[in-house]
């Protein structure tokens, strides 16, 4: 059986690999790649960014965020940088925004697309989400985009969001969830595993996990409806850290 490192390992070989193989967004295969990546992001949004910006997301976590000026906002798996890079457009020069990937290319590419923008209120830090290299209390909200699934340690994932954000502080993920378990097999397929599937859960335990982990308000819509042959489909999770 492969060890949840292992299981990482792979996961960081896959993504440092596909973000090789595309330079511009949402050309070609992807994560999420039939869950309604594709066309996530408005047209003239992407047209602003530089070249060698990739998506491997499923939503649009900073456009339902509601993100104000001057907020810190952390991402988890920040991948390519993209959703980083709009939400220090909107967060603005007295906000800032860190993401966090384990995959150092996906922190090179990140980093240089911002340092293109001229952004000087983004970084980006090479770490596991499910043990973030940030202190307690020190961010405003937590984003993510189609990553949690791939995380062995759900639980962990949650818990430390919820250690970093401020008390009042919000998550929101865009993440595929399940509307069946995934079986022993799907689990053990990596191709099905690092595309974003069978790593989910089936949504009351996806909201059981984050309300484990002292979330309150805990909520799921639908962001991109499953197709009739799939038992996954890309939701929106939010919830809040109590005052
Ligand atoms: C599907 S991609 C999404 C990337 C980005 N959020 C986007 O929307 O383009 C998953 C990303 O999560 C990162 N990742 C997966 N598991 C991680 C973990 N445990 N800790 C940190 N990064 C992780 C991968 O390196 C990859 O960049």
């Amino acid at each position: 059986m492969t060890s949840p490192q292992e299981l990482k390992s792979r996961i960081s070989e896959i993504y440092a690999q596909q973000l090789r193989d595309r330079d511009g967004c949402c050309d070609g295969a992807a994560c999420c790649e039939g869950s309604g990546s594709e066309g996530i992001y408005p047209a003239e949004l992407l047209e602003r960014m530089p070249e060698g910006t990739v998506t491997f997301g499923c939503g649009s976590p900073v456009a339902l965020a509601s993100l104000r000026p001057g907020e810190r906002v952390l991402d988890l798996g920040s991948g390519a940088g993209l959703d980083c890079l709009f939400a220090a457009q909107q967060v603005g020069a007295e906000g800032s925004v860190i993401g966090v990937d384990f995959t150092q290319d996906m922190i090179d590419r990140a980093t240089r697309n911002a340092a293109k923008l001229g952004l000087t209120n983004v970084s980006f830090r090479l770490g596991d989400i499910e043990a973030l290299p940030l202190e307690n209390a020190s961010v405003d909200a937590v984003i993510s985009n189609c990553v949690v699934n791939l995380a062995p340690d759900k639980a962990a994932v949650f818990r430390e969001a919820f250690r970093v954000l401020s008390p009042g502080g919000r998550l929101m993920v865009s993440d595929i969830v399940l509307t069946r378990p995934a079986t022993e097999e799907e689990m053990a397929d990596l191709a099905l595993l690092a595309g974003c599937i069978s790593g989910s859960l089936p949504v009351t335990e996806y909201l059981d996990q984050v309300r484990a982990a002292g979330f309150e308000e805990a909520r799921l819509e639908v962001e991109h409806e499953a197709e009739a042959d799939q038992f996954w489909f890309s939701a929106a999770i939010s919830a809040v850290k109590p005052l």
